[in-house]
Order: C-alpha cells, then sequence, then structure tokens
C-alpha cells in the first residue's frame, strides 16, 4: 500500500525515521513530506534515501515536471500518517489551512488520516489542541494518543510520541478497515421524513441526518460502493456517495424497495414518520378559536417492506429508543427478519436527536450484543460496521 508520511516540526521527528522505515517492512511504499520547521530536525535527503522516493517539502518544487505533486501524492496514498505532527500542524489540518505542502496534501486527500501527536504536555492539554483533535476526529481522523513520560523539555507528562509499534499496528488497522468493505453495495437511509398536514405544514422528527451522513462517510472509507435515500435532512451527505432524495416516508418506502434488491446490505438509519394525514389539505388550514383533529394513517414500514422486496440482503435497522431498555429491539428483529438493529438510548442527552456523539447498543438476530462506548458518530459508525462484518465471518 502507498503510505504519505507527513512529519512535522517537533523534537521527535527523528522518530520518523525508524517509522518510515518500519511501514516499508511491513512491504509498504513509503513517500515523506516535510514540514519547514521539520528541516530544522531532520532533512529531505535522509527521508529520500531511507524510502527511495522523492521527499516533499516546498509546494512549488514538483519532483515530476508538468504534474501537481500535492494532488497526485494525496490521490495515489491509501492512507496518510502525520507523525510527529505538531500542535501547530493538528490546529491548522482542523481548520483546513493549506499553507504549506503537508496542508495541502492533507486537504485533498479523501483517505484516512492517522495523526499522532508530540508535544510538551502543556501544549498537548491546551484548548485549542484537544478542540481541534476532537474536531478531526469527529471529521474521520484516527488520533494515536501521545504516552507519558519524560519530554525534552525536562517536564514528564502526556505528550511523548507514541511508540513506533504502536503507530504502524494503527496503520495496519486503518488500512484493514480502508479495505474491509471492497466489492460491497450497501444502500442507507437516512435523515427525517416530512409529512404534509397542509401545503404549508408537516409533521416530522428532530432527525439531523448526522448517523446517516456518519455511517455513509464511513462505509465510503471502508472501500463500499455507498447510496443514500435521504430525506430532507440538515446535515451534507459525503462526496462519493450515490443519493436520492425523498421527502415523504412513502417515497422513503418506494424507493428504498425499489432499490434494495440490487443491494449487498441495507443499514436503515432514516427516522421514518410512522403516520401521515389521511388526505393532506391543499391551500393553508386557517386559524379558529375551536380545537382541531387531524386524521392520520399509518405509514408503510419501511425496514419491513425492504425485507420482503430484498430477501437475500443483509438488514440492519435502527431504532431510537427513549430507553436503555433492548426488549422492543430485539422483537423488532424478529418480526422484521433483521439482521441486526442498532438502538441508541434518546433519554440520555449526549446521544439524543442531532447531537455529535452516539452509543450503541447492536443486538444481533442470534441474541448476542455488543456496544460502541460513547464516542463521535463517525467512530460510532466504523465501531458498527466493523462488528457486522466480524458477525458475518464467524457466521460462515
Ligand atoms: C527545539 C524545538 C522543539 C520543538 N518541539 C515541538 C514539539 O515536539 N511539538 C510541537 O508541537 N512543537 C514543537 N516545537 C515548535 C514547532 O516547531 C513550531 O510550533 C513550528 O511552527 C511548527 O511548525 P509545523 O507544524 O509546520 O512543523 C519545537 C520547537 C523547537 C525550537
Amino acid at each position: 500500500m502507498n503510505i504519505l508520511l507527513g512529519v512535522s516540526g517537533s523534537v521527535s521527528a527523528y522518530r520518523a525515521a525508524d517509522l518510515s522505515r518500519e511501514l516499508m517492512r511491513q512491504g509498504h511504499t513509503v513517500r515523506v513530506c516535510l514540514t519547514d520547521a521539520a528541516q530544522n530536525f531532520v532533512s529531505a535527503v535522509l527521508f529520500e534515501t531511507l524510502t527511495s522516493q522523492p521527499c516533499l517539502v516546498d509546494t512549488f518544487e514538483e519532483p515530476t515536471v508538468g504534474r501537481m505533486a500535492h494532488i497526485d501524492w494525496a490521490r495515489q496514498a491509501d492512507v496518510i500518517v502525520i507523525a510527529p505532527a505538531t500542535a501547530n500542524t493538528i490546529n491548522k489540518l482542523a481548520n483546513g489551512l493549506a499553507d504549506d505542502m503537508l496542508s495541502t496534501l492533507a486537504l485533498v486527500t479523501t483517505r484516512p488520516m492517522i495523526i499522532c501527536p508530540a508535544m510538551n504536555p502543556q501544549m498537548y492539554v491546551h484548548e485549542t489542541v484537544q478542540t481541534s483533535l476532537r474536531h478531526l476526529i469527529s471529521r474521520g481522523a484516527t488520533v494515536v494518543e501521545p504516552t507519558e513520560g519524560d519530554v525534552a523539555s525536562g517536564e514528564t507528562g502526556v505528550g511523548k510520541l507514541a511508540p513506533i509499534e504502536r503507530i504502524v499496528e494503527c496503520v495496519e488497522e486503518v488500512l484493514f478497515s480502508s479495505q474491509a468493505l471492497i466489492g460491497k453495495k450497501i444502500l442507507i437511509t437516512s435523515g427525517p421524513t416530512q409529512e404534509p398536514i397542509d401545503s404549508v405544514r408537516y409533521i416530522s422528527n428532530h432527525s439531523s441526518g448526522k448517523m446517516g451522513s456518519a455511517v455513509a462517510k464511513a462505509a465510503l472509507q471502508m472501500g463500499a460502493e455507498v447510496t443514500v435515500i435521504a430525506g430532507p435532512q440538515s446535515e451534507p451527505l459525503p462526496i462519493g456517495a450515490k443519493v436520492h432524495s425523498v421527502t415523504t416516508a412513502q417515497q422513503m418506502h418506494d424507493q428504498a424497495v425499489k432499490l434494495a434488491p440490487s443491494f449487498d446490505w441495507v443499514i436503515a438509519v432514516a427516522a421514518v414518520a410512522d403516520y401521515r394525514m389521511s388526505a393532506p389539505i391543499e391551500g393553508k388550514l386557517r386559524r379558529t378559536e375551536d380545537s382541531m383533529t387531524l386524521d392520520l394513517v399509518a405509514n408503510p414500514d419501511v425496514i419491513a417492506a425492504v425485507a420482503k422486496a430484498a430477501p437475500n440482503a443483509l438488514l440492519v435497522g435502527f431504532a431510537a429508543e427513549p430507553t436503555s431498555e433492548t426488549t422492543m429491539a430485539q422483537e423488532k428483529i424478529k418480526r422484521k427478519g433483521l439482521f441486526a438493529i442498532a438502538a441508541n438510548d434518546i433519554s440520555n442527552p449526549s446521544t439524543t436527536f442531532g447531537s455529535a456523539q452516539n452509543h450503541l447498543k447492536l443486538i444481533f438476530n442470534d441474541g448476542s450484543i455488543a456496544e460502541s462506548g460513547l464516542t463521535s458518530k463517525f467512530q460510532c459508525s466504523i465501531w458498527l460496521l466493523k462488528q457486522i462484518i466480524y458477525k458475518c465471518a464467524n457466521k460462515s
């Protein structure tokens, strides 16, 4: 695999030399990009000698005449590893700056990114660094935590670059994940639905589409071909996913039933309205002093219909439950013929609709249960997809 190794200006930059050799020993091609500051600690010649590849530093110095290295290298990489990552580089990456070669490459690539911070302990706990790291994780990056020990400034604390073996292990793990779903076609439903009451009002729910978008992004990053049937959600969907936009539950049902038979997996994340108006009113309902009763009829059950239309697809439902109890979810698995249900407890304020994090309980049709722990919706999605892969592998 092609690994792009970014080295920034930390006193531990010399350890990137060992890291590049270790990654090459695992059979990978390593290409290195240094920041200006990194050149105070290590040189391009060192990495060119170790890796037998050109080493990039200057955005405008092209190793191949007529080609733009910041585009080519970013596209050719299977993973980008930044080790050591300084406070400055971490803050730049979190904010999308592109004022040197490394930050420009990081902005071009769509491949997974692994960030290995190394800095003084005081800098590491600084609010801006921690906020940037959280932001990068929520966008899909993996952070290899620094370890505790004596740092160059003579202090003791958390800030030392993680051990090389730990970084290599993480690279292998991320590379495995990035290919785990190659060849799989995954259909995802996402967001809320809107059921018209009249021409200006509708019945809906608080779903933001963050979880559906995160599952789509994770599936793409793991190599799947992804199609999303999206309700009117506020969260953008990832580039690379094919999107079918719908508004009502009936439209989501029709689109899902039509598409599902040609997919390997269907993951139903959307919060579909259970009821709609029996006859939506043309024009605008006028206010009166009287009370009003709306006549509602049940919407079709999207996942149950998909189970009938696509009996060979692996189906995973999502259930927002106002409790951590799993009895309802287990009953739904049986009744609807699902492979698993990912239940999230919406009575918990950290995992309710619209929040950035989630804590999933994944209940399989064999009765086993796995828990993700509280983490970003993207990390939850990677966890979810891996759990399904492991369960399928153990069943076959
Ligand atoms: C001797 C020395 C050691 C440094 N070590 C670190 C370090 O380990 N981590 C860090 O975040 N910054 C460190 N810095 C500061 C960075 O080099 C500085 O913030 C620089 O602007 C980082 O640029 P870059 O992120 O583009 O590489 C060090 C500076 C000096 C002079």
